[in-house]
């Protein structure tokens, strides 16, 4: 069991580096997740704490998988995915191209059923669309990168994409992404609540589910705020039907089922706190 102690400097780091807020019903979920990793005894976990605080790579990458709760799915809410097709074949008659952002990309199925998508709409492999694809989680992305799954993760798949869109993989039963889905996605390590995105320019769909819902509110506004700031002046919002946008509800258009478009007026018109333009490198340029 984590100490009062522990848990408070817990607390306390993961809203500083994360802007993950915890409440106490996470301690004990922590403290089984500490001692599954081995890292219960208290040298170890202090040395963590400490390591994470100073900011110490390998100890913020631990420090930061404990925090991080990284379920997903292909095709989770299907219908966003069709919608956020459409779209990006909608800006690329417009404009020649389009980009997109997977804002939390987990383990990587969000981006590859986006880029399945836009294949299946643009019929081709290579349509003129990249996806970025970030997470904060350095495990999980490389997870991602290795675009490897099991059965249980495929089973959101619509009949036929199992074949076409996945090669067998290195152990039975597990299943590889193919070369045309990965091409358009460039997974990133990204804090949405860093105050720098090393993103610039404009995107046309982003995709930010499951997230918000993590980070302490002024966090959440903020990353609202700034991602209003970062959509075409058409572009395209995507919550969990479930997740809401609260007080920045005016940078966007009224919302169906987590999709929002964004409000082409001023984007700082709700007083939340206003951040430095996207296309500078933040602190970490390892981002
Ligand atoms: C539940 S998963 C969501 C996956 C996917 N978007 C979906 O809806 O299926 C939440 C993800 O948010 C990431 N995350 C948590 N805090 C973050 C932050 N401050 N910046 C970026 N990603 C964060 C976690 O690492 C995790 O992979």
């Amino acid at each position: 069991m984590l100490t009062c102690e522990q848990f408070d400097r817990i607390r306390w780091l993961a809203l500083r580096l994360t802007g993950i807020e915890l409440f106490p019903r996470h301690r004990e979920v922590l403290a089984r997740k500490i001692r599954r990793l081995g890292i219960d005894g208290e040298p170890e976990f202090d040395a963590l704490l400490n390591g994470a605080d100073v900011g110490d790579p390998e100890a913020t990458r631990q420090f930061v998988g404990l925090l991080t709760t990284n379920f997903s799915g292909f095709f989770r809410h299907p219908r966003h995915f069709d919608l956020a097709a459409e779209h990006a074949l909608w800006a690329v008659h417009r404009r020649g191209a389009a980009r997109l952002w997977s804002a939390a990309a987990a383990s990587g199925e969000e981006p590859y059923s986006l880029a399945i998508s836009l294949i299946e709409v643009f019929q081709r492999d290579h349509p003129p669309v990249t996806i970025l694809a970030t997470d904060i989680d350095e495990d999980a992305l490389t997870a991602a990168r290795q675009g490897e799954y099991g059965e249980t993760a495929l089973s959101g798949l619509a009949t036929g994409h199992r074949e076409r869109f996945f090669n067998p993989g290195m152990k039975a039963r597990r299943w590889r992404i193919c070369q045309a889905v990965r091409d358009p996605v460039e997974f990133r390590r990204l804090n949405l609540t860093d105050r720098v995105w090393p993103a610039a320019g404009l995107f046309d769909v982003v995709f930010c589910r499951n997230v918000l819902m993590y980070l302490e509110a002024n966090h959440r506004y903020a990353v609202l705020e700034r991602i209003a700031s970062i959509l075409a002046s058409d572009g395209v919002l995507i919550l969990d039907p479930t997740e809401h946008l609260g007080r920045v509800s005016p940078l966007f258009g009224p919302g169906t089922n987590g999709v929002y478009t964004r409000r082409r007026e001023s984007c700082h018109a709700t007083g939340v706190a206003s951040f430095p333009p996207v296309g500078l490198r933040t602190r970490n340029e390892n981002l």
